[in-house]
């Protein structure tokens, strides 16, 4: 029963390698059809230069980002001594952790995001409450099971072992005599005492210090970027040479890419450089078993217009107009229900597994979940069946795997900071 439809697809993806090596013209096959309009857009040279953070002025100073470097990496930043930003976000693994839920001072309900080019994107976290890294960044310090510590805690860490870089760069420090060793409105019922118990000032204090932690670890996440994978190379030469290059794609990888732009409709979502459109959509990814509801995107279009840090709070540098974002948010529709972020597709091979829960092991169940197009477990999937061949979900995985390009920085910013710095 299999034999005719591998002897069909054979002679496809041998006539591809033909013709696409002589101009990727006309021709039945999909990867024959391929025209460069319909790649150019998802290589990384049409990333556009990075978005200016509007609430955050000093992200994009040198030395405010080398302050970042230090504290993603340093575990003084949490209860224990031994949570940084860097247990999860490992820069060797693709600034992620490898594993379903991510595990700090406790376990996470969800899955550890690779971090690299975040910046491009205008809402954060599976379900997008926080609108910039800055804001996203004091989420887990804050968080019980992730560094699970407080905001006064965080500013006697400061006081304690970097007054002076903190001093050059954010002005004084506030007398640090009267605040609790822990107090914070997100903490334990003793913190949360602690923190009702310090006057307004002290509080307001505290909370710039600590929003200037989350600023430091922004400007250094956004230096963080994806580097140019076989896929890129691929139509930077067809650019260079008016002609598709035979040496740089596989036939099978070839056909794979035509099915990602053509009639498996991933660019639907998985669009632009970053092959994602930064929005948030039901793809009815089955519950973990053993958490809480997850709703996704629906009830965190609140959360995020009333976050404490996001854009139009006291503590962002924008101006009045300057929070488009959050002024054209949708207001939550029944279709967020269950929707969650559409990650980056860049170096996806070589971070398993996939999805918010770390649902799925690997890129072929991925492939046959979107071949099914199951129902939601709750609200509506977007997904249609796609009812491709076996073939054909390989060819799609072959191109997945052409997007490995690794993570580039500065010099010194994919390790920990040396001691000397
Ligand atoms: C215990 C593990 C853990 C620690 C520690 C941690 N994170 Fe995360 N990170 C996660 C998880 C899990 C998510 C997704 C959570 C969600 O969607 O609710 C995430 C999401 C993110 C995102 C969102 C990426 C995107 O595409 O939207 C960024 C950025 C990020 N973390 C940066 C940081 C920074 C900066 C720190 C340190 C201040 C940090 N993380 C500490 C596990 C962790
Ligand atoms: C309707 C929008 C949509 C379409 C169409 C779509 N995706 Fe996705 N994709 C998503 C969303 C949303 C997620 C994350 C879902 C979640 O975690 O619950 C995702 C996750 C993934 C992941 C896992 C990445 C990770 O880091 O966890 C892969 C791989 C992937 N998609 C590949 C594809 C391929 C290949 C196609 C075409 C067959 C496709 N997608 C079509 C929206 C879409």
């Amino acid at each position: 029963m299999t034999l005719p439809i591998r002897l069909r697809l054979g002679a496809a993806t041998l006539a591809s390698l033909l013709v696409i090596g002589s101009a990727g013209a006309s021709g039945r096959g999909p990867a024959e059809r391929l025209k460069l309009e319909d790649v150019t857009a998802l290589a990384l040279d049409s990333l556009p230069p990075l978005p200016r953070d509007a609430g955050n002025v000093r992200a994009d100073e040198p030395a405010v980002a080398d302050f970042g470097h230090r504290l993603f990496f340093d575990a003084r930043l949490s209860a224990n001594g031994q949570v940084s930003c860097a247990t999860c976000h490992d820069p060797r693994r693709e600034f992620q952790d490898g594993a379903p839920l991510a595990r700090g001072a406790g376990t996470t309900d969800r899955r550890t995001m690779p971090i690299a080019a975040t910046a491009h994107s205008p809402f954060l976290f599976w379900d997008g409450r926080k609108d910039s890294l800055w804001a996203q960044a004091l989420g887990p310090l804050e968080s019980a099971v992730e560094h699970g510590g407080t905001r006064a805690q965080y500013a006697h860490v400061i006081a304690r072992h970097y007054r002076q870089d903190y001093e050059r760069l954010f002005g004084a420090l506030p007398d640090m005599r009267e605040v609790p060793a822990s107090a914070g409105p997100l903490g334990d019922a003793r913190a949360r005492a602690a923190w009702n118990g310090m006057s307004r000032v002290d509080r307001d204090a505290v909370t710039a210090v600590f929003v200037n932690v989350g600023k430091a670890i922004a400007a250094y996440e956004r230096r963080i970027g994806y580097g140019a994978s076989r896929f890129d190379r691929f139509v930077a030469a067809w650019k260079r040479d008016g002609k598709a290059p035979a040496d740089v794609l596989q036939a099978d990888e070839l056909a794979g890419l035509a099915l990602f732009v053509g009639k498996a409709n991933c660019t639907q979502c998985h669009n632009g450089p970053l092959l994602t459109n930064n929005e948030f959509h039901n793809t009815g990814i089955p519950a973990r078993a053993g958490l809480p509801d997850d709703r996704g995107r629906r009830p965190a279009v609140a959360a995020v217009q009333s976050d404490e840090f996001n854009c139009r709070s006291r503590w962002s540098d924008a101006r009045p107009g300057e929070c488009a974002e959050l002024e054209f948010l949708a207001t939550a529709s029944a279709a967020l229900e269950r929707a969650f972020k559409v990650p980056s597709l860049r170096n996806v091979a070589e971070r398993a597994p996939y999805m918010h829960a770390g649902q799925i092991a690997t890129l072929a169940d991925v492939l046959r979940h979107y071949n099914r197009g199951p129902a939601a477990p709750a609200g509506r999937t977007e997904l249609k069946p796609l009812g491709l061949a076996a073939e054909e979900l390989r060819q799609l995985e072959a191109f997945l795997r052409t997007l490995s390009g690794g993570v580039t920085g500065p010099a010194g910013y994919l390790a920990p900071p040396s001691s000397h710095e």
